[in-house]
């Protein structure tokens, strides 16, 4: 008995130690957590059960026969966060450099199967240098293993994948199939091919970080969600993050309780916006001022910033808002926009999150390299999104909303369960100079006479009184009463119930 005790001791300390002290010294050198650290950091003090420690790879090849440490390049269990459930798993870049074995690649499902079991999210710290390359197809195998769980786990637990070293090649697949992703910059990167491929085929010279890095795929791919200086910073903030999210999709997100009064006035939200139609504000402004505690929690702030996205909570209930950015391409629609909308409309109403969206939006983007980007297709999607939502869904019209991106917009039409307008709303097909210049075009020559017929359209449809006359929006607010108006909506919504028709599943224009 007490051989194998000291004998578990031994495999436990080794597993501790990963690929040594001399590899963990150089991944601190490099500004990086261990694996171990990482959940040390991520979960609640004491609340990490390992599973799999003692687990090995079976490779023989390539001068890997006897060449095991106790884990295998990642580390998986379940814990806490602020006393909720979690599993995770953190590669450990000091074995092999994290590359995924087929033993690894079992670690990681036995976790996600369990997850499912349970109903807990799934979060990934990802640190690897890929398909273990002396494992071949095993290996390759393996990824697929868990690209399938990521696959049937979409939508029923949140997974959110934290990019904290390299990840390239096949393994940029799991994390791109969770529903976020964070990086930390300067020391994660993704990309399918590296710097050295790219200038075998392209030509192009490139770096790892311009390549794939943290600020590339926040600012140009939209493939990451948020950038973090380091990875005590994008621990925390994920910590932070994981309060807005429910542990499954039978579930709601928790109730934080605040301070801040659900009935909350906020006098300035009168004047916010400028009288000049044609002058941005910031909605960004709004937003805060309506929430608990002027509390948001932005989601992928420097990717198309002509529409907002982020969590907050109202009266306590956390909600996802969607907002159109009038300091930004005037707030139209475009590619970028409309996807990185969908998205997260989409996340919000698998898992329980009512939307609200604050809406200013002058139309879809005009332009050749829009429609031959696809713009049909991918403003579709935003479409499709708000349609088949079926959570509480409320808007405020606070400008204009012409055109197609009216309908889009989380409208009336597409279920909206409350459509409110501020009185300024201008819900018209487009804006009054150009409505226009196409239906008199005959008094082109004649300014004096297309500036009275202006006035006129404008006077007739410049207003939220054409829709509310028809119920398209169920009351016209004023701004400062906004936050109360949400609230007391919420609430009346806290029970709705709404599904789709059965069908296998949808056909989203992808
Ligand atoms: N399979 C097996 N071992 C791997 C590996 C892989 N995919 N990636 C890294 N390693 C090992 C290295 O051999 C090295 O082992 P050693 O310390 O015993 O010599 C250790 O992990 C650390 O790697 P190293 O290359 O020294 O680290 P680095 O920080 O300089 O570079 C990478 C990191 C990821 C850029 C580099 O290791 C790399 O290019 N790996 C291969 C990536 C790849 O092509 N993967 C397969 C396709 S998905």
């Amino acid at each position: 008995m007490h051989d194998i005790i000291e004998q578990l001791e031994k495999k436990r300390a080794a597993a501790r130690l990963g690929g040594g002290q001399k590899r963990i010294d150089s991944q601190h050198a490099k500004g990086k957590l261990t694996a171990r650290e990482r959940i040390e950091l991520l979960l609640d003090e004491g609340t990490f059960e390992e599973w799999d420690m003692f687990v090995e790879h079976r490779c023989t090849e390539f001068g890997m026969a006897g060449k095991t440490i106790p884990g295998d390049g990642v580390v998986t269990g379940y814990g806490m966060i602020n006393g909720r459930l979690v599993f995770v798993f953190s590669q450990d870049f000091t074995v092999f450099g994290g590359a995924l074995s087929e033993a690894h690649a079992e670690k990681i499902c036995k976790i996600m199967d369990q997850a499912m079991k349970v109903g807990a999210p799934v979060i990934g710290l990802n640190d690897s240098g890929g398909a273990r390359i002396q494992e071949g197809v095993a290996s390759l195998g393996g990824y697929a293993e868990v690209f399938q769980r990521n696959v049937m786990a979409s939508g029923v637990v949140p997974q959110i994948s934290l990019i904290m070293g390299p990840c390239a090649g096949g393994a940029v697949y799991s994390p791109a199939m969770t529903d976020f992703i964070f990086m930390v910059k300067d020391s994660s990167y993704m990309f399918v091919t590296g710097p050295d491929v790219v200038k075998t085929v392209t030509h192009e010279e490139v770096t790892a970080e311009e390549l794939g890095g943290a600020i590339t795929h926040t600012t140009k791919s939209g493939v990451a969600d948020l950038a973090f200086d380091n990875d005590v910073e994008a621990i925390l903030m994920l910590r932070r993050f994981f309060n807005y999210i429910p542990l499954n999709n039978r579930e709601r997100a928790p109730v934080r309780p605040s301070g801040d009064p659900a009935e909350r006035i906020d006098e300035s939200l009168d004047t916010l916006v400028p009288d000049n139609p044609n002058k941005p504000y910031d909605m960004k402004e709004l937003i805060t001022k309506v929430v608990d505690d002027r509390e948001f929690f932005e989601i992928q702030p420097d990717n198309a910033k002509n529409i907002v996205v982020g969590f907050g909570r109202m009266n306590g209930e956390a909600v996802g808002i969607v907002a159109n950015n009038p300091m930004v391409l005037a707030g139209c629609l475009d590619i970028k926009s409309s996807i990185k909308a969908a998205r997260f409309v989409r996340f919000c109403d698998a898992f329980n999150i009512p939307v609200v969206t604050f809406v200013d939006v002058p139309g879809f983007m005009p332009g050749t390299s829009q429609e031959y980007g696809g713009i049909i297709k991918h403003g579709a999607k935003l479409l499709y999104a708000y349609a088949e939502c079926t959570v509480p869904k409320i808007t405020v019209i606070t400008r204009k909303a012409y055109g197609g991106a009216y309908d889009v917009m989380s409208s009336k039409h597409l279920r909206g369960d409350v459509n409110f307008a501020w009185p300024n709303a201008e819900i018209a097909v487009m804006g009054a100079k150009g409505a226009v210049e196409i239906i008199f075009r005959e008094d082109k020559a004649d300014p004096a006479k297309l500036a009275a017929r202006e006035a006129e359209y404008k006077a007739r449809f410049a207003n939220p009184f054409v829709a509310g006359a028809r119920g398209y929006i169920d009351d016209v607010i004023q701004p400062h009463e906004t936050r109360k108006r949400i609230c007391r909506s919420l609430a009346m919504l806290k029970d709705k119930k709404l599904e789709n028709p059965w069908r296998k599943h949808g056909n989203i224009p992808l």
